[in-house]
């Protein structure tokens, strides 16, 4: 408890120095800096070789200090109620006299928003005078990092600190609604999107691979772990490692397993750590087993059908 308190004052004072840090989060890790700084902005981009027309998320401890900086409506609402502080970002209208640093959304008049749930990240929240910016902590393109140990693979020394809160619970990032207009889904993620169309009670549209990228996390070589990755394999090459739901007979060398026990969510949280695991142990080609495509099962379709497309000439913007 004591090392707690301490670890969240030594995170707030690299964070009020205007530093970056890295924090955990129920989804994935993030690289966060003061969002109304824009010294603290600019370091998130250069760090993580992001280019800086690609927004970043502002997380928020709760709806009262977002209302300064944002437009809120009653889908936002409803959703904020129901599934907020979760793995969901809204995209809101920006207000004018908001005072996130216009480093963050690239001078654009949205913001995406979101409510953490790991317990230390909001206790870190709960303690600043501002929110907090933060993509994903990896260097832009590559996997995105679910335990300190990826960080310290990603930024070495760096990074003045991580907040290390064990391992994200989910595994992969947050769902993407953008809620300025009708309401339209930009990225798959953490919480199924038919919650949401429950909740809403219509439809939504989704628009996961638009012509114009929005959401470059929408982009192909996004979540690429960079080596050749097929799916719906039965099965794999001589020197392929293949990766599996589903429990086999005789188990081989190339044999990764997402889960013990075909489980969906454990999967999810699996997903990266095993394609890390899988360049670390020298393979140079993966092969993936048909994974269902329900519940989290469709974020992990989309993240493995953009990592399949990295043969192709498509470059991340
Ligand atoms: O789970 C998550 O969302 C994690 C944790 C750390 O919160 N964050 C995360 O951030 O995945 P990042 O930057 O890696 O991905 C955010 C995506 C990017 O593809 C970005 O283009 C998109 O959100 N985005 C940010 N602001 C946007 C906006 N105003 N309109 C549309 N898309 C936006
Ligand atoms: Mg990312």
């Amino acid at each position: 408890m004591k090392s707690i308190q301490s670890n969240i004052k030594k995170a707030k004072k690299y964070l009020d120095n205007n530093h970056c840090i890295a924090v955990p989060t129920e989804t994935v890790y993030g690289l966060a800096g003061n969002a109304y700084s824009d010294s603290a902005v600019k370091k998130i981009f250069k760090l993580k070789k992001r280019p800086m027309n690609n927004p970043l998320i502002v997380h928020y401890h709760n709806i009262n200090k977002l209302k300064e900086d944002c437009y809120i409506n009653d889908n936002f609402l409803k959703l904020y109620n129901k599934f907020s502080p979760g793995p969901i970002t809204y995209v809101l209208q920006l207000k004018k006299k908001s005072k996130i640093s216009k480093f963050v959304s690239n001078k654009q008049k949205s913001l995406a928003v979101r409510f953490p749930k790991h317990p230390l990240f909001k206790k870190l929240l709960k303690n600043l005078k501002y929110p907090l910016a933060a993509p994903s902590a990896n260097i832009s393109n590559k996997l995105s990092s679910v335990q300190a140990s990826d960080v310290i693979e990603e930024f070495g020394s760096k990074l003045k600190y991580i907040l290390n809160g064990g391992k994200s619970q989910i595994g992969l990032e947050s769902t993407i609604i953008n809620l300025i207009k009708k309401p339209t889904i930009l990225r798959f993620g953490g919480l199924d999107y038919l919650k949401i169309e429950k909740i809403l009670k219509k439809k939504i549209f989704i628009k996961t691979n638009p012509n114009k990228k929005i959401a470059p996390g929408q982009s192909f070589l996004h979540y690429s772990p960079g080596i050749p990755l097929r799916v719906n394999i039965k099965k794999p090459k001589k020197n392929e490692a293949f990766i599996l739901i589903k429990k086999r007979k005789n188990t081989l060398k190339n044999y990764y397993y997402l889960s013990k026990k075909s489980n969906l969510k454990q999967s999810a949280k699996n997903l990266y750590s095993l394609l890390r695991k899988i360049k670390k142990d020298g393979y140079n080609m993966i092969a993936v087993e048909k994974i269902p495509n329900e519940g989290i099962g469709k974020t992990i379709n989309d993240r493995l059908s953009r990592a399949s497309k990295y043969k192709t000439k498509w470059r991340a913007c």
